[in-house]
């Protein structure tokens, strides 16, 4: 078993952490901006201009407002009821509270966790219940510090709002997202996929889908209206549709293709621990297991003695092009050949060397088959 020290997210890199707590972004932006400028809610009467910036503040971690978004953020959920629904449902509102949260900060209470998962508490400061409970709040994702609420760009037929409102197609493409789903280890900076804890916003880049915006798979239309809950990940048919799996065997080598037919980023993407698991199991006609195999595909991360953070030593994850996966067969006749494909998320892969003993936290099984 490895030690606790193994157990956290970035082994090594508490006391770097420690230091540059309040800054996750690394230098770029600052944790606590001034008092909060809260918007003009004015009567419907009187409709401010919309403002149209070249680069307006996208949200990000440590916004710091306190009490201030809680109450603001109850305001919005009165006019914005559809919104307001679907987001109490979902893991952002959630992300203070929920065990899996809880769980792993036990375990690395460090502040640096906080300015994504409290965003509207002071990172180093233990959170009032109410600022806990609000998570990434609609105030953290639209509601600037200059006091504009960020937008997508207008539509054909726009009822107006009682409110400021700054519309912005970075906000509604990738920059809605970017400040908290792309980051490096405390500690470390620079541009190398290395320093990151994160990268889906880096993966979306780079990948054949990135003119999709993020909103279009993860923000669908229901009645009208973007859907706030991010549900569609905890949805085991949506899963399935967007990773296809073909299998087949050539005499003793089985081979399992992979495949995003709508690539958006890496399958799978986001926490670091994150990965699938690509099994197949041989047993000979009496039902004797003769072969039990698995194969992770993750970043795989590696634990170095004196260097802060993990290091990522590969990434064999799904991305634009398909991914074979080969296993060689024992001798035998009449074999009886299963295979599956799961999607995991482990407490950790200790220092990297067995992740086969890692503890899976939540699973869900994709895809899985025989083969004759
Ligand atoms: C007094 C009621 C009221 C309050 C409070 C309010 N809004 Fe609005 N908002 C409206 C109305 C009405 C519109 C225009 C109609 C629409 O698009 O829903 C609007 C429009 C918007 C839009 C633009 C929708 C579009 O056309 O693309 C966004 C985004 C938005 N509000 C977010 C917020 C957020 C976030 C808050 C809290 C900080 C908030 N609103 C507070 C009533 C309100
Ligand atoms: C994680 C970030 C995030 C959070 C949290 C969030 N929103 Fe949004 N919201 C967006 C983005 C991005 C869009 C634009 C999607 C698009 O049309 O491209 C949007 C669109 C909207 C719209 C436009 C109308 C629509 O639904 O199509 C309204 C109104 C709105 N949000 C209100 C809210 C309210 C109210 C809350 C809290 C109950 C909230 N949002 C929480 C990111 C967020
Ligand atoms: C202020 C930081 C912040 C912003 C901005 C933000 N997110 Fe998140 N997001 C989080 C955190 C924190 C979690 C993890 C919640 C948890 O499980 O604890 C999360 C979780 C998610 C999940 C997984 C939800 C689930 O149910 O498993 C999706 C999908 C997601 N975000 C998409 C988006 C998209 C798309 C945008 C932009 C429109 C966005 N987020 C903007 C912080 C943010
Ligand atoms: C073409 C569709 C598509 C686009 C575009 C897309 N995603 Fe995803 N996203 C998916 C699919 C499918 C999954 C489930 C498999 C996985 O984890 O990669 C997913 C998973 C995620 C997860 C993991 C959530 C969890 O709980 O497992 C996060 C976080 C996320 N996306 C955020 C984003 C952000 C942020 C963007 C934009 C920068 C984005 N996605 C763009 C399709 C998309
Ligand atoms: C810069 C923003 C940021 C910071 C800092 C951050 N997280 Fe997260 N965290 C996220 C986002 C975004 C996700 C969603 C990705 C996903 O679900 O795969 C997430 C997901 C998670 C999850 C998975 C939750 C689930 O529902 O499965 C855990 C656990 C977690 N974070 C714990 C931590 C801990 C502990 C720390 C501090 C060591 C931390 N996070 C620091 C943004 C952050």
């Amino acid at each position: 078993m490895p030690s606790s020290l193994f157990l956290t997210r970035f082994a090594l890199a508490v006391l770097v952490a420690l230091a540059s707590a309040c800054d996750p972004s690394g230098g770029r932006r600052d944790l606590v901006p001034g008092p909060p400028v809260l918007p003009a809610v004015a009567s419907a009467v009187a409709v401010p201009a919309t403002t149209v910036h070249e680069a307006p503040p996208m949200p990000g971690p440590g916004r710091a407002r306190g009490e201030a978004a809680v109450a603001e953020n109850r305001a919005c959920e009165l006019c914005h009821e559809r919104e307001a629904r679907s987001w109490r449902s979902s893991l952002h509102h959630h992300a203070g509270t929920h065990p899996a949260y809880r769980d792993a900060f036990a375990v690395e209470p460090n502040p640096f966790c906080r300015g994504c998962h409290v965003p509207e508490g002071v990172p180093t400061a233990e959170p009032s219940a109410s600022v806990r409970a609000l998570g990434v709040g609609c105030v953290t994702c639209h509601l600037t510090p200059g006091g504009d609420i960020l937008a997508a760009p207008a539509q054909d037929r726009q009822e107006p709002a009682p409110h400021r409102l700054l519309r912005s197609a970075e906000f509604a493409s990738d920059g809605g997202c970017a400040g908290c789903h792309e980051f490096t280890f405390p500690g470390l900076h620079g541009g190398d996929d290395r320093a990151f804890m994160q990268t889906t916003s880096r993966e979306h880049r780079r990948s054949a889908g990135r003119t999709t915006p993020c909103a279009s798979c993860h923000m669908p239309l229901v009645d009208g209206a973007r859907s706030h809950g991010f549900d569609r990940v905890r949805d085991p048919a949506w899963l399935r549709e967007n990773l296809l799996v073909e299998a087949e065997r050539q005499g003793d080598i089985v081979q399992l293709t992979l495949r995003q037919p709508r690539p958006g980023h890496a399958f799978p993407t986001g926490d670091l621990f994150r990965r699938l698991e690509v099994g197949l199991l041989v047993q000979d006609r009496s039902g004797r297991v003769r072969l039990r195999e698995r194969q992770f595909l993750a970043r795989h991360f590696e634990v170095r003695t004196g260097v802060a953070g993990r290091h990522l030593e590969r990434d064999d994850r799904v991305f634009d092009e398909p991914r074979s996966v080969f296993f060689s067969l024992p001798d035998g006749e009449h074999l009886r050949i299963s295979w599956w494909v799961t999607l995991q998320r482990v407490a950790s892969v200790g220092d990297g060397t067995s992740p086969a003993e890692a503890r899976v936290e939540s699973e869900v099984r994709l895809h899985e088959g025989r083969l004759p």
